[in-house]
């Protein structure tokens, strides 16, 4: 099969498209025939390097881990999933081929292209695993900074279904599509304090950073306790007494289907900024690391 690889630690130009056996789906596991992979900041850090060598630990790596695609093969002891079901997911053992494995997955809405669906599982997972970290619920206010980002966009609209009032930050350009999902948007940078001050004279409860960029402290004034912040790009952020969550996928199988169940009823969406053959996977890589896009950047087989 066609698969995406890398041999070595480096720039985007590391990519190339080799050929490689199909993967067969252990027990409690499904293989797909893989239609779109979601590319996510992490997986260009990991080409980069940024992990040393412990992440993944081993050379060549076939990167991505988001997919959509059909069930071709279900494995030993799996129930609820069968064979032509159309279905997005978390795969092992790398995504971008035209077989992978999944370790979580949820049913594909019929509305939802395979581009859409492969752009939501990590970005669901985190929003969903912080949210729940932050124990947001109806009633509160929410600032997400760094709101028109993958995770950005996820938290808003998870948020928004919880009954929770939000406040997310990103560029201007991004405002009015902020408004869209239901959240009242400020720009960030210097200042955000009194920006996000001025459209919530009742106060804020909790925050989460997805943009890693220095907001924390910033982040920290307006909520009622440090712990009140959680940020999930900045793991610096516990020395400020803010608290960071990293990959364990909590509840991934039941976020998964909620942002479905969300998407079905019209509630969640997720803007594919652009879409790229697997063999130009360098260009969606450096378009990802370009740090400005709206949604996902997907590559479709
Ligand atoms: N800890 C975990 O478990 C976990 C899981 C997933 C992701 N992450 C990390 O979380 C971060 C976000 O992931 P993502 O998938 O959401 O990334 P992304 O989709 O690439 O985020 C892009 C967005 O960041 C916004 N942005 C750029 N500069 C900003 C700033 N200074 N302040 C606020 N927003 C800014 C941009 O908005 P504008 O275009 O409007 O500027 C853009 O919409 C990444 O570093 C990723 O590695 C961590």
């Amino acid at each position: 099969m066609k698969a995406l690889q890398y041999s070595e630690y480096g720039p985007s130009s590391v990519l190339e498209v080799v050929d490689l056996p199909e993967p067969q789906p252990p027990a409690g596991k499904v293989r797909i025939v893989v239609r779109a992979v979601g590319i996510n900041p992490f997986d260009w850090k990991v080409r980069k390097g940024l992990f040393g060598d412990t992440t993944p630990s081993r050379l060549p790596v076939v990167p991505h881990s988001d997919v959509a695609g059909v069930v071709d093969a279900v494995g030993e002891g799996v129930t609820g999933v069968a064979v032509g079901d159309e279905v997005f997911g978390i795969a092992v053992g790398g995504g971008a081929a035209e077989r992978a494995v999944l370790r979580f997955w949820a049913a594909k809405p019929a509305g939802m292209s395979f581009a859409e669906a492969a752009g939501l599982p990590n970005v669901v997972e985190t929003a969903g695993r912080a949210l729940d970290l932050l124990g947001v619920e109806k009633g509160q206010t929410l600032v997400v900074n760094g709101a028109a980002g993958g995770v950005g966009i996820a938290a808003v609209q998870l948020a928004v279904a919880r009954g929770a009032a939000v406040i997310g930050t990103a560029s201007e350009r991004n405002h009015e599509f902020l408004r869209s999902l239901g959240a009242t948007p400020v720009t960030y940078g210097p200042g955000l304090p009194d920006r996000v001050r001025a459209v919530a004279p009742g106060g804020v409860d909790v925050a989460l950073d997805t943009a890693g960029r220095g907001a924390v402290a910033d982040l920290i004034t307006l909520t009622p306790a440090p712990a009140a912040v959680v940020s999930i790009a900045d793991f610096d952020a516990p020395r400020l007494g803010a608290r960071v969550t990293d990959g364990s996928e909590g509840r991934a199988w039941q976020t998964l289907a909620e942002a479905a169940a969300l998407f079905a009823e019209g509630r969640f969406t997720m803007p594919v900024e652009r879409t790229f053959p697997l063999a130009e996977a360098a260009a969606a890589h450096d378009l990802s690391e370009s740090g400005h896009v709206r949604g996902k950047v997907v590559l479709a087989l």
